[in-house]
């Protein structure tokens, strides 16, 4: 095992954890049962205290929020459920004073049909050039009455609105890959390229750190908007992951590398191969990538351990670090997925409602801590992953927002269980999320998260708050300087261990029975308290390495 090299300081997002508020549910300082930005400002030492080094903020634009705020209708202004652009530039100096970066999301497939590029271009006539920013396409059939080709909206259902003309008569169609609030940009127009080069540069003046590229495998569309037909090939799907999309980044990348501060790009990338996952992470492209192949990965050793060495392989090639993410804004929550029979999670059959052990969802939950801030790369914590909270599956259908709900036809709950308002104190009516006498949080939150609030886990050593907590300032302290690699340890059947430097181990027990540590080694900390010594099922520890390990370890595969 090749002993730590000393290296030069890394650019921050190589090595970040990054928290991630979802701005609507994390706190409300205006009462109206939404979160916004003076409640996170609020709450900023509280962030501050958790140890993470950035906070990405989900959209807070001026939007109708048909799409909680993934329709943008001015990207350069800030929604007033949310506050003013004042209060975030506020916010962002602030944050830069307690350490935090901040990254904000952009969304550059598709705007607001709200925005005035599109309200332009539905009052504008067939053809006119204001429609160009957009694919307006007359529709098959002898009257137009099919949509121009066969492709789906993520949310359900066609991917082609109808238009209707001043006469009520009805006209061309329009693309939106999402709701048909979410008109999708024509991103062979050159306004479109120049508007969106223009609005980064509006946020990195703003002292943003980065940004957060919603549906980056998408934008470009193959030329003539192909049919998919009915056995796609989901390797090679006219709207994701065309060529064109990699001279957007290539564009962008020279605008933040003309800024000083390590300015940075997080894609969403949710591809199905890792080698054209790897291509957005070019030298010349975004800085870093979600790995949606270990949030979607099986709590399984097997399963685990080849995410790990094909993530580490995928970034590697393109010298990009790994990300490793557990939680979203889209997804289940983990400490719910992990709970249940099948604990990997696929977008297009959620599984809600099945049977879940939530004790069992927790302990995993806690060891997924370990694991994913010891591994080499950035990390991101979604809000309330620090609190273990589940996934919400109580609320009520005529509360649900999510426009998959509807647009499903009511078969997909949505993603709502997974946004709900955070709770911050033991009791009151939102349990702090809204000050006093507020009205009710815009989702319901559930009775027994009292429990699970910060003030109930604040003090508590062995919450998940105070995991959390321990496990960040160590990473901070301890494992952010190390090299982008690690190297297996021989370990128990089931038992995986690795090491990052031949001094700091990890060991995740993925089997039902207690297992041993490696010999004479000392625990840092544990997610659960040891067993007769050994680690218990479902646990994860980190671990001091006693000297005669560090050299090399018989059987250790060597990665990095
Ligand atoms: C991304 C966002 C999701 C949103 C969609 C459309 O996947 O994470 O929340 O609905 O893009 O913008």
């Amino acid at each position: 095992m090749n002993p730590p090299t000393a290296r030069p300081a890394q650019p921050w997002w190589r090595t970040a954890a990054i928290y991630q508020v979802y701005v609507r549910s994390f706190a409300d300082g205006n009462g109206d049962g939404v979160g916004d930005l003076a409640g996170v400002r609020s709450r900023l030492p509280y962030l501050r205290d958790l140890g993470v080094d950035a906070l990405w903020f989900n959209p807070w634009y001026l939007s109708p929020m048909a799409d909680g705020g993934y329709d943008v209708a001015d990207y350069r202004d800030i929604d007033p459920l949310f506050g003013t652009l004042a209060e975030a530039q506020d916010l962002i100096a602030e944050a830069h004073g307690h350490g935090l970066r901040v990254i904000v999301d952009l969304v550059p497939n598709h705007c607001s049909d709200q925005h005035p590029w599109f309200r332009e271009a539905l009052a504008a006539d067939p053809g006119a050039p204001e429609r160009e920013r957009f694919w307006f396409l007359p529709g098959r059939g002898e009257h137009g009455e099919l949509p121009p080709n066969d492709w789906q909206s993520y949310f359900g259902g066609p991917a082609w609105t109808r238009t209707t003309g001043p006469d009520g008569a009805p006209g061309d169609w329009y693309l939106h890959l999402f709701a048909p609030e979410q008109p999708d940009l024509n991103w062979e127009h050159p306004e479109v390229r120049t508007e969106f080069e223009s609005v980064l540069r509006f946020w990195l003046d703003r002292g943003v750190d980065g940004f957060r590229i919603d549906v980056a495998h998408g934008l470009a569309k193959k030329p003539g908007l192909p049919d998919v037909g009915p056995d796609p090939d989901v390797t090679d799907l006219p709207y994701q992951d065309v060529d064109a999309v990699h001279d957007v980044y290539r564009s962008w990348r020279k605008i933040t590398d003309g800024y000083s501060g390590d300015r940075a790009f997080v894609g969403e990338v949710w591809l199905p191969s890792p080698e054209q996952f790897a291509r957005y992470l070019r030298p010349d492209e975004l800085h870093s990538a979600f790995n949606f192949e270990f949030l979607c990965s099986a709590w399984e050793f097997d399963a685990v351990k080849d995410v790990v060495d094909g993530t580490l392989a995928a970034h590697a090639r393109v010298g990009a670090p790994p990300t490793w993410v557990l939680s979203n804004h889209d997804t289940i929550r983990h400490v719910t997925r992990y709970g249940r029979e099948d604990t990997s999670f696929d977008m297009g059959n959620k599984r809600l409602g099945a049977p879940t052990d939530r004790e069992l969802g927790l302990r995993r939950a806690r060891a997924a801590a370990l694991l994913t801030t010891a591994l080499p790369g950035g990390v991101y914590v979604y809000q309330g992953d620090e609190l273990a909270l589940g996934e919400v599956e109580s609320i009520p259908d005529g509360l649900i927002q999510d426009p998959t709900f509807v647009r499903s036809g009511g078969t997909d709950r949505g993603r709502d269980g997974c946004r709900v308002p955070l709770p911050w104190t033991a009791d009151g009516p939102s349990l702090g999320f809204s000050p006093d006498g507020a009205a009710q949080p815009w989702l319901p939150q559930p009775a027994d998260w009292a429990g699970q609030s910060v003030a109930a886990q604040d003090a508590d050593p062995h919450s998940a708050l105070t995991l959390y907590r321990t496990a960040l300032r160590l990473r901070r302290d301890r494992l952010a300087a190390l090299p982008e690699r690690l190297d297996w340890l021989p370990a128990a059947p089931g038992v995986l261990a690795f090491t990052r430097d031949g001094s700091f181990a990890c060991a995740v027990n993925f089997t039902p029975h207690p297992q041993p540590l490696p010999p004479g080694s000392t625990v840092l900390l544990a997610s659960a308290p040891l067993q007769d010594g050994r680690l218990a099922p479902d646990a994860c520890a980190w671990l001091d390495l006693p000297a005669p390990t560090r050299t090399d370890a018989p059987g250790a595969d060597r990665r990095g």
